[in-house]
């Protein structure tokens, strides 16, 4: 889950390599370095913590080099310290990478049997020993980079520079994504094209098994046996305008308040408002014919297919099967070629829901994926891809995206109704019109409540632990509300079932324990309000967030109320979505988090 750059230009490229890692450190931001080749000669500068660290050191001692490497590291072998930090060296090879080398260990074993020192505890570093030695047993760069790659296993993105050939730049992708960046007279590569925006959007992405040799005006691709391969050059979609923070804060604050655009776009790539019907978009997934459809994908992308399964069973009657991916592809589950499969990622490069796509892929599945990074692997290995069009999403915590792949769903969801007659046209008609309501909804929600939200996070930010209750989809926006809350303001936080907490978690229930309960005026209401009352009768402080309806209908005291506008059930998951994720970005805020980069988490998470 590191960030990986390279440069070969004209000029000295340790500025660009900084500046290039600063739109990765959402990959990891645990140290970082570079290095350049100059004369001949390999340097480097390291520093353990974030990437101003390295800035000062580079300051005090810069690099002239015109080709050089650069690492943000997201630690997973070896704790986050400068000896760990990448790059790194042996015997005039520098290497950086993004992954996880399986065999390291034996790789290890096998050259310090031969003499080999080792200086780190990193599994990056068997890489710079091994081409290392190939290189002393009289092979040329390319030819012990073929022999590397067949050597090592596991997941990697790699770049290599080598004294003495100060005119290329090798690397190589199994896995992790690598992006290389076509400039006029200067090359690039990296590990999204998100960080090669400022210097070019001409992108030749590498395959799994490949390796490359990339020169100022030249690149050659091989394939894991050495033989030469065409891949094929686009236009990357990411705008380099687009990753600016703007007049916000924090890159969470301005995703937060992007969300009606992003979902007003994406409702608007799949519904016709005219016509008001969701454009046929499935093929080659025909939810006419499908007896089931497994979900799986991580975390907050998991809440949504949470919520997806909900709609796509009371809608289209269609039975869905989902888990957390990293589960999902070890459960050995009957699988028929009547099911097809979705995988939501915002980053589509999640490593277990990868897996898990292929392991569908091979027992025959139809895949279809959705993605908010269009050049990803999870969308290029997909039968169909969903785009969300949330644009870059930069805080590690999800906001835009979610909101957006609900919308997906939500589009999905109809289309499946549609497709096997469950779902007459008045209704698709009257859900279409629901949700080109919800865009304007949520931004007024935003503006109206965003002041009670901030004053109840300073009240919250006092506590150590947090309840949240729901049911039916507001169940699942707990379950998000308190993975929000924990992730970025480090309170731990807890979500359950309304229906569940007297089977367990209400002795928890005191006076120091803010419970958080969601409950739209909708078909849960009543029973929602019983373990309110349960909630009450215990002393817990409620902060209730529900709709006028519910707050009208509610006679309970609460430490606050938070009183959406009524809306159509259909869309309520979008819309309450929204005092969930403020709650928890203004009480990170009062705790002084990082909240674009909270600790030991990144964005992308590339390892298993
Ligand atoms: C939480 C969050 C994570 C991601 C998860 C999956 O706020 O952002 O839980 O949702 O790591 O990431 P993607 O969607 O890139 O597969």
């Amino acid at each position: 889950m590191c960030g990986i750059v390279a440069i070969i230009g004209n000029k000295p490229v340790a500025t660009q390599l900084v500046d290039a890692l600063k739109r990765l450190e959402y990959r990891g931001y645990d140290s970082a370095g570079v290095a350049t080749l100059s004369g001949g000669h390999l340097d480097r500068r390291r520093a353990a913590g974030k990437l101003v660290n390295l800035e000062a050191q580079l300051n005090e001692q810069p690099l002239d080099g015109t080709i050089g490497i650069g690492h943000t590291r997201w630690a997973t072998h070896g704790a986050p310290t400068t000896n760990n930090a990448h790059p790194h060296f042996c015997n005039g090879v520098a290497v950086v990478h993004n992954g996880i080398i399986e065999n390291f260990s034996e790789i290890r074993q096998e050259l310090e049997a031969r003499g080999a020192e080792f200086h780190t505890e990193t599994d990056t570093e068997v890489v710079a020993q091994l081409i290392a030695s190939l290189l002393e047993s009289g092979k040329s760069p390319e030819e012990a980079m073929q022999a590397a790659v067949k050597l090592i296993h596991g997941a990697y993105a790699l770049c290599v520079l080598v004294e003495g050939h100060d005119d290329m730049i090798m690397g190589a992708r199994n896995g992790p994504p690598l992006a290389i960046g076509h400039g006029s007279g200067e090359m690039f590569l990296g590990s999204d094209a998100i960080a090669l925006s400022p210097f070019t959007d001409d992108i030749t992405y590498l395959e799994d098994g490949d390796w490359a040799v990339v020169r100022k005006d030249r690149l050659e691709i091989f394939s894991t046996d050495g033989l030469p391969v065409q891949r094929k050059r686009s236009k990357a979609s990411v705008a380099y305008a687009q990753v600016e923070k703007g007049n916000h804060r924090h890159f969470m604050e301005k995703e937060i308040y992007e969300q009606p655009e992003a979902i007003s776009h994406t409702f608007a790539h799949y519904m016709d408002f005219v016509a008001k019907t969701v454009r046929p978009v499935a093929q080659p997934i025909d939810f006419a014919s499908i007896d089931g459809l497994k979900i799986a994908a991580c975390g907050t992308a998991f809440l949504a297919g949470h919520i997806g399964k909900t709609w796509f069973e009371r809608y289209a009657r269609l039975p869905v099967e989902i888990d957390i991916a990293s589960e999902f592809r070890y459960r050995e589950m009957p699988m028929t070629d009547r099911e097809a499969a979705l995988f939501i990622s915002q980053s589509g490069e999640t490593a277990d829901t990868l897996a898990s796509l292929r392991y569908c892929k091979e027992n025959g599945l139809k895949i279809g994926a959705i993605v908010n990074v269009q050049e990803s692997t999870i969308a290029r290995e997909a039968d169909v891809v969903f785009p969300t069009l949330a644009g870059p999403e930069i805080g590690v915590a999800s906001t835009k995206a979610f909101t957006s792949q609900l919308a997906v769903f939500a589009s999905l969801a109809i289309l499946a109704g549609r497709a096997r007659n469950t779902l007459t046209l008045e209704q698709e008609s009257e859900m279409i019109q629901a949700a080109t309501h919800a865009p304007r909804i949520v931004g007024s929600v935003l503006h109206a409540i965003q002041p009670q939200l901030e004053e109840l996070s300073r009240e919250l930010s006092k506590y150590h632990n947090v309840l949240y209750l729901g049911r039916g989809t507001s169940y699942t926006l707990a379950m998000e509300g308190a993975l929000k809350l924990k992730e970025i303001s480090y309170i731990h936080a807890e979500a359950y079932a309304a229906g569940e907490l007297k089977h367990g978690p209400i002795a928890l229930i005191d006076e120091n324990m803010p419970v958080i309960v969601i409950a739209p005026h909708d078909r849960h209401f009543d029973k929602t309000m019983s373990n309110m009352q349960e909630v009450a009768a215990r002393g817990g402080k409620i902060i209730f967030i529900t709709d006028e309806a519910g707050a009208a209908a509610s006679s309970m005291k609460t430490l606050s109320t938070v009183a959406l506008p009524n809306v159509d059930e259909f869309i309520a998951p979008l819309v309450f979505s929204i005092p969930v994720q403020l709650l928890a970005y203004h009480t990170a805020v009062f705790m002084g988090t990082d909240v674009d980069q909270p600790r030991n988490l990144a964005k992308s998470v590339t390892v298993e």
